[in-house]
């Protein structure tokens, strides 16, 4: 059972407040199939999202199988679908690969024979068995809303919350969808609630809320909508509905309410909350046409009854006992399975990570591009000063003579070879700070509807952060381990070689892990991208090892600067060699101590994980 008593969501403050929902105040029993119908920006979507939590209404309460959700906790995630207008599957994926993810990260301790009975029972009863090898990027938008409930129908929920499922499909794929949750309705004593502009299947509904400006102006069964509102077609409810100001409606509902809540079959209130704001002069209810001008003639006779019903209430005589209403048994839900480990759901997004990684042939390629151009970028930079730089060690000769010449030009040499050094291992720096950017900038912002839609049906951000962590993890060591080899072959550094790969992988991983942060605080892939390019293009300028930084700027602006750090442990790496003193000579910049260099990027590292797990947690619905 479903309860809302007097759910008022308002925003604003002081003069500028205004309700989008107004005192809703309503009950579903189990088993049922209710339609939210109501003219566009009346708050429909603003209901669902109430009802789910996402958003906090002000006043009110929420009660589901008698427990209130704020004093007694929410709703566990298996026992509510929230089926949202926008799309909500990963397009690479096939249709059976959605729904086996999301059992997989909803439902523990299933069989590998079990999850593919679920499979098949979950595509069946949306009908999409069919196409179940079909990638979701290649289905029709009406099979993607079934898609869209297939996932959420695989925790079997109780309550199934549909937001315009149907909107912007043909009639027959409407017609379908509407039956398939009416169907889903009768399973399990499962509620469906589903939003719809659409008038045209309203007959197939248990119950109609009928919602205006906020306010609730009618809810029961839809044979009493004509009647109720006084028009001859549910097509004229839109203009009828305009003809009477919000307030009216609502006062109007309050009154009649418990007379057609009983000839609907919905249970009555158990409180009967009185308006908040002091009625207005009373205006009559809408004048009912006559019953048997505008419903069927078996439903003359009940609705007669209401009539007087409602009229004796109105006296403050007794009603009549009514019939009693038609019951459905109310079959018996099986508790909710717990959701499956931490780790369970670490391993199926790590998995389902690769699978996209390797399905995107754009990106696989612009990886491979990147993995192994920008190496070869580098090396094409060193190839003519490479004979000083590799013999730089061995270069004074035994002979007086030789050496005497030999000293003679070694502080062009030492110049030259400084520069040469530094800007290699600088240019190292930078690529791999570019390719940080690009590993994880859009992670998060370009799939945050899906995370959310996710997160909401039990998902760990714990498991999810690790997950990103350890994938993107693995592209930084795959890039940083090759560029160091790879320019080592070519270049012949010398130095300490774990010391040189240890700084690479950190600048990478430090910029990686902060970009990945990012991604998970903005609203857009757009913006989370642009604010990493930002990111990258002033580590260069602000590393202090190009143009040397004032004093007082370079004090508080390195710390913040990974590639100054990258470039200053890579430098210290050489510390015992000739290029260490080569490159002391052609920099203003002191490189920092290779032990502080560590610790400072696995601190960038470290907080770029913690603000992606504040990131991930806090919710950030469209
Ligand atoms: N965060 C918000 N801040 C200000 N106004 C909001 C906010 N969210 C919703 N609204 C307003 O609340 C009203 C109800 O929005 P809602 O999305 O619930 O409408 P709806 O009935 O679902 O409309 P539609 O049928 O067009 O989807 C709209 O006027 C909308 O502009
Ligand atoms: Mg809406």
């Amino acid at each position: 059972m479903l309860e809302l008593k007097d759910i008022t969501l308002t925003i604003g403050q002081k003069d500028a407040a205004q309700d989008l929902l107004s005192e809703i105040t309503l009950r579903l029993p189990p088993a049922h199939f209710a339609a939210i119908i109501g003219p566009s920006g009346c708050g429909k979507s603003t209901l669902l999202k109430a009802i789910t939590g996402i958003k906090s209404h002000t006043r009110g309460s929420i009660h589901w199988n008698e427990r209130d959700l704020e004093a007694d906790g929410d709703m566990d995630p298996h026992e509510i679908g929230y089926v949202p207008q926008f799309s909500i599957a990963h397009e690479l994926l096939t249709v059976k690969e959605c729904v086996e993810s999301s059992l997989r990260l909803r439902v523990s301790n299933l069989t590998p024979d079990e999850l593919a009975a679920r499979i098949e029972k979950v595509l069946g009863s949306v009908g999409l068995n069919e196409i179940g090898d079909r990638r979701v990027a290649l289905i029709s938008g009406g099979q993607k809303r079934r898609l869209g409930m297939a996932i959420e129908m695989s925790s079997s929920p109780s309550l199934l919350l549909c937001d315009e499922v149907t909107s912007g499909l043909d009639p027959k794929s409407e017609d379908e969808i509407v039956k398939l949750m009416h169907l889903l309705a009768q399973s399990d004593g499962r509620i469906v609630l589903s939003v719809t502009h659409s008038l045209q299947h309203v007959s197939l509904h248990d119950s109609v809320i009928v919602l205006y400006e906020g306010v609730l102006a009618y809810h029961g069964s839809p044979k009493f909508i004509t009647h109720y509102f006084g028009i001859t077609r549910p097509e004229d409810l839109y203009l009828r509905l305009a003809e009477r100001k919000a307030h009216d409606w609502r006062q109007s509902w309050h009154k009649h309410r418990p007379a057609y809540y009983e000839q609907s079959g919905l249970p009555p209130m158990t409180v009967t909350a009185p308006p908040v704001t002091a009625p207005p002069k009373q205006e009559e209810p809408p004048k009912p046409e006559p019953a048997a001008a505008v419903v069927e003639l078996s439903e003359a006779d009940e609705l007669e009854r209401l009539r007087g019903i409602v009229e004796k209430k109105q006296k403050g005589e007794p009603s009549e006992p009514a019939p009693p209403p038609i019951k459905k048994p109310e079959p018996k839900r099986k508790s909710p399975s717990p959701s499956p480990s931490i780790f369970t759901q670490f391993s199926v997004l790590l998995s389902r990570r690769w699978k996209l990684f390797f399905r995107d042939r754009g990106q696989v390629l612009l990886q491979l591009a990147l993995l192994f151009g920008f190496p070869c970028l580098v090396v094409i930079f060193a190839l003519d000063g490479l004979e000083p730089v590799k013999n730089f060690s061995t270069q004074i000769g035994a002979s007086f003579l030789e050496q005497a010449m030999a000293e003679k030009n070694i502080t062009i040499e030492v110049a030259q070879v400084g520069t040469l050094v530094s800007g290699l291992i600088m240019f190292q720096v930078i690529l791999l700070a570019l390719m940080g950017s690009n590993n994880s900038a859009r992670e998060v912002a370009a799939e945050r509807n899906l995370f959310e839609k996710e997160k909401f049906a039990g998902l760990s951000p714990l498991a999810y952060v690790a997950s990103k962590v350890t994938f993107l993890g693995a592209l930084v060591v795959a890039q940083s381990v090759w560029m160091t080899v790879f320019v080592n072959m070519i270049v012949g550094f010398q130095g300490e070689f774990v010391a040189q790969v240890m700084s690479l992988v950190l600048i990478n991983a430090a910029i990686t892990f902060v970009c990945l942060g990012i991604s998970s605080w903005l609203r857009s892939a757009e913006q989370s991208s642009l604010l990493s390019m930002y990111l990258v293009g002033f580590q260069l300028p602000l590393s202090g090892v190009v143009l040397a930084l004032p004093k007082a700027i370079a004090t508080v602006t390195q710390i913040f600067i990974a590639s100054y750090w990258g470039w200053s442990g890579f430098i210290r790496s050489m510390e015992s060699t000739r290029y260490y003193d080569a490159i002391k000579q052609v920099t203003q910049t002191e490189p920092a101590g290779g032990f502080l260099c560590t610790w400072v990027l696995l601190a960038h590292v470290v907080i770029g994980i913690f603000f992606t797990y504040t990131g991930c947690k806090n919710s950030r619905w469209e």
